[in-house]
Order: structure tokens, then sequence, then C-alpha cells
């Protein structure tokens, strides 16, 4: 399979973990690189739901590697809970996990600025998952940060955390926000650490090793290309590089031994959080919440419903360096008579071809629309492409080559075997 980097194309929830699960089953590591338990990737195998915040969604296959990278921010107590959690329904977990020992630590006041900062904001709060996120990136790239070596290392901890917990205990009240206490934090931080203290390594000897061997790497990306701290809709963002070039510097693997780059992308359109979104459209927000989908898997949120848009998805091939698209969701569409496809914004009497940079420029966008006959049939049990309506397969088309990359998966339902590799 190659070394493989697997991005979201859109603003999060595209379906990676579906996808990752699926392409696993040729990999022998899985990576992830960026982001922290903001993200949630859902996995479906044999009617069991499994959802992954901080573990890469390889995990679920046996006798993969699964490592979470430098460029992940680890809130230690979380992944302690999510790894009892997934232990619990049956999971192994044990020498084919690793953690970075270099991943920078979410710690709670991390989450109470989060918190407090989008409560001053108001009406113009960015709609955090409040996993404290934005501050814990905050504190690397100040070089204030705590890094997973630190949390193992009790008498280095102790002295940074209570310098810390100083320090943010004054931001904290000058917000009107309580305190922290500097005991609780720290015992169950310390106690966090010795249950992963097992699992630490310095992952990007790790994986060199790997890729020495000549093991296919896959690179599991979080949020999505329109959440990336340099490329997505500013600031209504995620505070890592979302986008391919995050594999590499979250991972400590260059450019050159990466083979491929995988967007997945849903067959519409969907956002969780603040922030413009082109093509949202009531109607199918409410058909895809009457049936039950579309409710964020972190946070719980009924996330924000549109059409596919092209300008977006061609924007993120771009960026990305898209060579192959997975088309997730496909079967949300199945009901619906007229298909809309976004091939171009205009913003008055303008046209626009690619995505601006300006917020309220994109804000004002109205969409331009190609317009498709919906196939009306239902496609969760086609398996193979020849098995999807011919309506369908025109739309899928229509799609890649607005996008400009090629179709390799088609995706019909939640199960692995809901799987159509072209
Ligand atoms: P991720 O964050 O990109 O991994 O995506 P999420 O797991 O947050 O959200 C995607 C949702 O779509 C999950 O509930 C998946 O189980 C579901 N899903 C993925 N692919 C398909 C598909 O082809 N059809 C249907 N019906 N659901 C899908
Ligand atoms: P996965 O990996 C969808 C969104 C939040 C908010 C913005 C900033 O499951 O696709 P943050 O908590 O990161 O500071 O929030 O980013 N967001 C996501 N939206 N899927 C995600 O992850 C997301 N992670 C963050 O809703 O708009
Ligand atoms: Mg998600």
């Amino acid at each position: 399979m190659a070394n493989t980097i697997l991005v979201g194309a859109q603003w999060g929830d595209e379906g990676k973990g579906k996808i990752i699960d699926v392409l696993t089953e040729q990999a022998d590591v899985v990576v992830r690189t960026q982001g922290g338990n903001n993200a949630g990737h859902t996995v479906h195998i044999k009617g069991r739901k499994y959802i992954l915040h901080l573990v890469p969604s390889g995990i679920l296959r046996p006798k993969k590697t699964c490592v979470i990278g430098n460029g992940v921010v680890v809130d230690p107590v979380s992944l302690v809970e999510e790894i009892e959690g997934l232990r619990k329904l049956g999971v192994r977990i044990k020498d084919n996990l690793f953690l970075s020992e270099t991943a920078h630590l979410v710690l709670p006041y991390h989450r109470e600025l989060d918190e407090q900062r989008e409560i001053l904001k108001g009406k113009h709060k960015i709609g955090t998952t409040k996993r404290g996120i934005g501050p814990a990136y905050g504190d690397k790239a100040a070089r204030t940060g705590l890094r997973v070596l630190d949390l193992i290392n009790p008498e280095r901890f102790k002295k940074q955390l209570e310098l810390k917990i100083r320090e943010n205990n004054e931001i904290l009240k000058a917000f009107g926000a309580r305190p922290l206490s500097f005991k609780q934090v720290h015992d169950s931080y310390r106690a966090a650490g010795n249950y992963l203290k097992d699992f630490v390594a310095n992952t990007v000897i790790l994986l060199h090793q790997a890729v020495r061997r000549g093991d296919d790497i896959l690179f599991e990306g979080a949020q999505g290309t329109f959440l990336d701290i340099d490329h997505g809709t500013y600031p209504f963002v995620t505070s890592s590089n979302t986008t391919a070039g995050g594999a590499c510097t979250g991972s400590g693997i260059p450019p050159h031994r990466m083979d491929r780059v995988v967007g997945v992308m849903k067959a519409y359109t969907t956002r969780v959080g603040e922030g413009p979104l082109p093509t949202e459209n009531a109607e199918i927000a409410d058909m895809l919440h009457a049936m039950g989908r579309e409710f964020g898997a972190t946070t719980g949120r009924p996330r924000r419903c549109g059409w596919f848009d092209a300008v977006a998805t061609r924007y993120a091939c771009m960026v990305n360096g898209i060579d192959e698209l997975a088309v997730t969701n496909i079967d949300g569409l199945d009901s619906v008579e007229t298909i809309k496809l976004c091939i171009g914004y205009r913003d008055g009497s303008r046209r626009c071809d690619y995505v601006p940079n300006d917020t309220e420029t994109l804000s004002r966008c109205r969409p331009v629309y190609a317009e498709f006959p919906g196939w009306r049939t239902p496609t969760h049990d086609a398996r193979k492409w020849k098995d999807l309506p011919a309506k369908t397969r025109s739309y899928l088309k229509a799609l890649a080559e607005l996008t400009g990359a090629s179709l390799s998966i088609a995706s019909v339902g939640p199960g692995r075997e809901q799987t159509i590799a072209l």
C-alpha cells in the first residue's frame, strides 16, 4: 500500500475513522500526527460502534502498530479513559500502542481557558470542542508547554506544574473563573502518567525503523482542510495543521518518504462549530437529522449540513496534493429528488473559483450550483461500482472530476463491508 497520508478534505467528520479502518487492513503502522481529543472518529464493526479520540483508528485491527505522534496534543487523563473504554469493549491495547515522548500535554487550565475565552467572545465564539486544544498548542508555540517526557518524570513534572498552575490561576481569576487545585491536578495527572509510561517511546526513531523495514505506514489525519490553522477559515479553525504537511511535522517522517495522499469527503458537506459554510442548507440538514445522522461524535452537537462544495474540495486537493478520493455517506443522498453540487461562488457580481482567504468575503459568497437527478434507490447494499445506480455513478464521476483527483473508494454505509473499492 506504501506510505499514505489520509486527510479530511472538508470541515472534519468526513468519515476518516471508517476509511482508516478499511485501509489499515493493508497497513503495518497507523499514526495520528496532529490534533487532540477534539477528534471523534467513528468505526462500526459487526454492529458495534467505536469512537476514537486520541488512539489511532487502526487499533481495532489486531497485529497493527499504532502511534500517537509528536504533533498530537494529549490529555493524559482522557487518554487513560479512552484506553480503558476500548479494553472494556475487548480491544487489545498493550505493546501495539506507542505514545510520543515529545507530544505536548493538555492540562485542565487549557480546558478552562478554552471555555472562558469562548464565553468572552460571546456571539463571535469559534464553537470549539472545549477540550483545551487552542490553549495547549498556544503554550507549545510560546515554548511554555509541558510534554509527555515531563509527565513521566515525577520531580520535574511537580516543579513545572506548580509554576503553570500558579500562572494560569491568575489568568482564570481575571476571567472570574475558579482557580484550580494544584494537588488535585497533580495527583490525577501523575496517576495517568504512571498508567501511560509503558506506552511512551521515541516515536520518531520507531517510525524510521518501520520505514527502513519497508513497513506500510498510514497517517491518520484529524479534523479537515478548512479547519487547518494556516489554510482554513481562520479564526474558525482548530490549532494544528490538518493538511498533509502536518503528517510530516507531526511524525518526523520527511515528505519524500510519503507515497500518496487520500482525501476523504462526504457526498455532501457538514460542519460543526461556527464559521462560514457557503453551501449550508436547512432542508438537507433537517433531512439528515431526522434520519438520526450528523450529530457530533465528540460533543453530540448537531452538525450543520449543506450540498457538496467542489470549490472547497478542489482547493483541498491542491493544498494537500490529494491523489485519490474516498467519498463517504453516499447513502445519505438516497432519497433526494434533485441533488445540487456547488461549482463556483458568486460574491455580488464577481465570480470566484477558489475559496477566498478573507472569512468575511467567504461569508458573502453565494454558491453557483449544477443540478443532478437523484437516484432515489437505497445504495447501502452496493459492494461493487456496477451495483450503484447509473445516476449515483454520474454524480460521483462529476464530483471527482470537479475536485480534480481520481475516485478510489465509495462508501455506502458506516460498516467496514459497505465499501466499494474502485
Ligand atoms: P471522522 O471524524 O472523519 O472520522 O468522521 P466521524 O466519525 O466524526 O463522522 C462520520 C460519521 O459518518 C460516522 O458516524 C460514521 O460512522 C459515518 N459514516 C462514515 N461513512 C459512512 C457512509 O458511507 N454511510 C453512512 N451512513 N455513514 C457513514
Ligand atoms: P474530526 O477529527 C469536526 C472544530 C470545532 C470548532 C473548531 C475549533 O472528528 O474530524 P477546537 O476544539 O479544535 O479548538 O475547535 O474545530 N473541530 C472539529 N469539527 N471534526 C473534528 O474532528 C473537529 N475538531 C475540531 O467544532 O469549530
Ligand atoms: Mg469526527
